[in-house]
């Protein structure tokens, strides 16, 4: 049997043949490169929801079974087993590091989270109520205009150091965003506290790094907000050819500089549709309020003239519960009590799933929560103001989206993303 499809138009009985290639996990794809030599027409598909971008060994999705792997391996192992550092290892090395490799790369990742005295002067651009994803996306625009001699685009050695780089200066730009963003003072990564940690402290520290002092002592950072956040970092880490990774693809097809590559990512992931849902999630149980005003936002969310939105409900790819969510509902239970998370938001929230997983119009559109639908409660108890839900998605998906433009730089069949059109016009 060829492994091959024919087409036929039906117009004039022509057929056309095209080539089949299976992959090792999930759907194959029909070849149709040659489809518009062949038939003289283009195919079309409004937001790509039939359409492989590329070839990828990175990340798989099951969105019927709900099931996410990284390099094969399954995101509740990573999330529960292994840290952010050792996914972010795996992402770009196709393994696990052992020991060793795990004290080296986070030890090089703690020495590159410095960033040049210069560049901090572009936060300084900025109004101070400038959201920090506006200052994020410019910073590391400005990143590769200090790291362009250091690239060569045609050595892959290169590659790794530049993804290590800008892994490492993330969290750093992310944070001073915020810091601008509040009138404060930067405070430089501490080389002695972890990827995770040192991200909390940016955040926190007064100057000369003491942690608010309270009448009950100094407010150090706890084990369990690490770990939390380090769990929310892993579950962002890679989501195959997601909108912001698409937008990476493609910047990187033209031949541009890696960090500007990422800074279009950043500004991709920052619409609510896709990375901005997590900051809409939240403002939208304070606006709710109250669980008995869930029923009437729900019926907003289902009324076709009302332009509302369950934010952090649906997926294009997940018509299944995101597994990502249920680790995040999962760890928000656990924590409840240990972080103090805001009973009412979660009350809310749970009277929402509750409500649209019985409710015909979600079932039928196969509308679960996603990824965004959760995160925001624990970022909250984090003390993390909703202004940096999103950058800290930036943080999570950053070695996902350089571990993505690598896979393209070293694939021999890439090609400039340059798709074509329906004309409607005169
Ligand atoms: C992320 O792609 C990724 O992998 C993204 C991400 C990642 O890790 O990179 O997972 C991260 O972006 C998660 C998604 C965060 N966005 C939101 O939570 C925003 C709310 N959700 C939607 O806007 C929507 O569900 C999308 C954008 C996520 C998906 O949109 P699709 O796949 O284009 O689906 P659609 O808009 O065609 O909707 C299908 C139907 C429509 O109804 P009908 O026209 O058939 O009557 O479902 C309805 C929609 O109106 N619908 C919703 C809804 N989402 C879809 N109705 C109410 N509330 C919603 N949230």
């Amino acid at each position: 049997m060829k492994n091959t499809m024919t087409m036929i138009d039906n117009r004039n009985g022509k057929s056309y043949e095209f080539n089949i290639k299976d992959a090792t996990r999930g759907p194959s794809v029909v070849d149709i490169g040659s489809f518009y030599a062949q038939t003289g027409m283009f195919t079309y598909d409004n937001g790509f929801t039939s359409t492989a971008s590329c070839k990828s060994t990175i990340t798989f999705i099951d969105g019927e079974k709900g099931e996410l792997r990284y390099r094969g391996i399954k995101i509740e192992e990573l999330a529960t087993k292994h840290n952010y550092l050792e996914t972010c290892y795996l992402l770009l090395n196709s393994e696990l590091p052992n020991k060793e490799a795990l004290v080296d790369f986070d030890l090089e990742l703690r020495h590159r989270s410095l960033l040049h005295e210069n560049l901090k002067n572009i936060f300084a651009t900025f109004p101070t109520d400038a959201h920090p994803m506006a200052a994020l996306s410019a910073a590391t625009a400005a990143l590769s205009a200090f790291y362009y001699s250091h690239l060569n685009i045609a050595d892959e050695n290169d590659y790794q150091e530049m993804a290590r780089r800008i892994i490492a200066k993330m969290p750093t730009l992310a944070a001073f965003a915020y810091r601008h963003s509040i009138g404060a003072p930067f405070i430089q990564p501490d080389i002695e506290r972890s990827f995770t940690e040192n991200f909390l402290y940016m955040l926190r520290a007064y100057p000369g790094g003491k942690m608010h002092i309270g009448k009950d002592g100094e407010h150090k950072i706890k084990e369990i907000e690490i770990k939390a956040l380090d769990t929310i970092f892993t579950l962002h880490a890679d989501h195959e050819q997601n909108a912001s990774t698409t937008t990476v693809r493609g910047v990187a097809s033209t031949g541009a500089h890696p960090y500007v590559a990422i800074s279009a990512g950043i500004s991709a992931l920052w619409g609510r549709a896709h990375g901005g849902a997590n900051e809409s999630v939240i403002k939208q149980l304070e606006m709710i309020g109250s669980v008995d005003k869930v029923d009437e936002f729900i019926a907003r969310a289902k009324d076709p003239d009302d332009a509302f939105r369950l934010m952090g409900f649906g997926h294009r790819v997940y018509k299944n519960f995101d597994p990502r969510a249920k680790i995040l509902k999962n760890l928000q239970d656990q924590l409840k009590d240990e972080l103090n998370l805001d009973s009412n938001l979660m009350k809310i929230a749970n009277k929402i799933e509750e409500i649209a997983l019985n409710d015909e119009y979600f079932i039928s559109r196969k509308l679960y929560p996603n990824i965004d639908f959760y995160s925001g409660i624990i970022l909250t108890a984090l003390q993390i103001p909703k202004s940096m839900f999103t950058p800290i998605f930036v943080i999570g998906r950053t070695v996902g989206w350089i571990t993505q433009w690598i896979e393209f730089k070293k694939d021999k069949e890439n090609k400039i993303a340059r798709p074509r059109q329906l004309y409607l016009g005169k």
